[in-house]
């Protein structure tokens, strides 16, 4: 695997690369602390790509919160092993002063409109903003042709996939959403995961077990009343809930019942101590 500190290195090496041949580059892009979930999507676009290119760079303009933003787990040495053992290509590594060389101010921002103000838009103000501005920056520089994210961040694929439509790049980048990857007891891989407490490990996948529920209860009962369900056995398990909603899957307006005309997503959130935890179900 190739690592590049400096963008305009990685530029060149791949221009020289798609110079000689028509070669289609597939592209991951992550904060580091990788885990199984990240390394099923290099998977893929190792599968389905002639050159596999990962970054790592934890954005700070995506973080409202600047705790979450210092806490944010970091293991680059462990990362690049598992990065070379799932043969990845090529690694972007860069520094902030790389990524935002006259200041993330400077940088054209990119409105998602009520995805901005809605479940995490409204949990994490700005954040959108944040991932918006990154991933512009980072397709710009890669030039991909196509972009491999997991399910798990459900608002965020919708946001990037509106991103390439505004960035105009919708005939030349795909966007591939890819399943969320689980625990035994079905919590979703993050890497917040390694923050959890071995008590709050213990209970964390009680959160897959309330989208479950979510989805098995459509049939004979009313969303208010399993919504409530879900935040009551959240909170008396030691949870802090932020949400537990429902929405059209394919553009996230909120659902106030279920609707069965509809595919339906159901998203959670909520912590556990600092931990902030998401994940969502499709559910028909
Ligand atoms: O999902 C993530 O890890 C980040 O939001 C992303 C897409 C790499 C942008 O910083």
């Amino acid at each position: 695997m190739v690592i590049f500190k400096k963008i305009s290195d990685l530029q060149d090496y791949l221009l020289k690369l798609r110079a000689t041949d028509s070669r289609r580059v597939g592209f991951v892009p992550t904060m580091g602390a990788l885990h199984a979930g990240h390394i099923s999507l290099i998977g893929r676009s190792k599968a389905n790509n002639d050159i596999a290119v990962a970054s790592i760079f934890v954005n700070p303009t995506q973080f409202n919160d600047r705790s979450d933003f210092d806490k944010y787990p970091s293991s680059v040495d462990m990362d690049i092993t598992m990065l070379v053992e799932a043969g990845c290509d090529v690694l972007l590594l860069p520094s902030e002063q790389e990524v935002y060389p006259e200041g993330d101010q400077k940088m054209q921002s990119y409105g998602f409109g009520y995805l901005d103000n809605i479940l995490e838009g409204a949990q994490r103000p700005g954040h959108f903003k944040g991932v918006g501005q990154v991933v512009a920056r980072l397709l710009d520089i890669v030039n991909p042709d196509f972009v491999y994210v997991g399910q798990k961040d459900y608002q965020q694929c919708i946001v990037i996939k509106n991103l390439i439509g505004l960035l105009r790049k919708e005939n030349e980048i795909t966007l591939m959403v890819c399943p969320t990857v689980r625990e035994a007891d079905g919590l979703a891989m993050s890497s917040r995961n390694r923050r959890l407490t071995e008590p709050q490990r213990a209970i964390a996948g009680l959160l897959y077990q309330c989208l479950v529920s979510i989805q098995a209860k459509q049939i004979d009962s009313s969303f208010k009343i399993v919504q409530k369900e879900c935040l009551d056995l959240l909170a008396e398990k030691g949870f802090t809930p932020e949400y537990v909603s429902l929405a059209d899957a394919g553009d996230l307006s909120l659902l106030e019942e279920y609707d069965k005309s509809k595919k339906m997503v159901a998203l959670v959130a909520a912590k556990l101590g600092d931990v902030r935890l998401i994940d969502n179900l499709v559910i028909n």
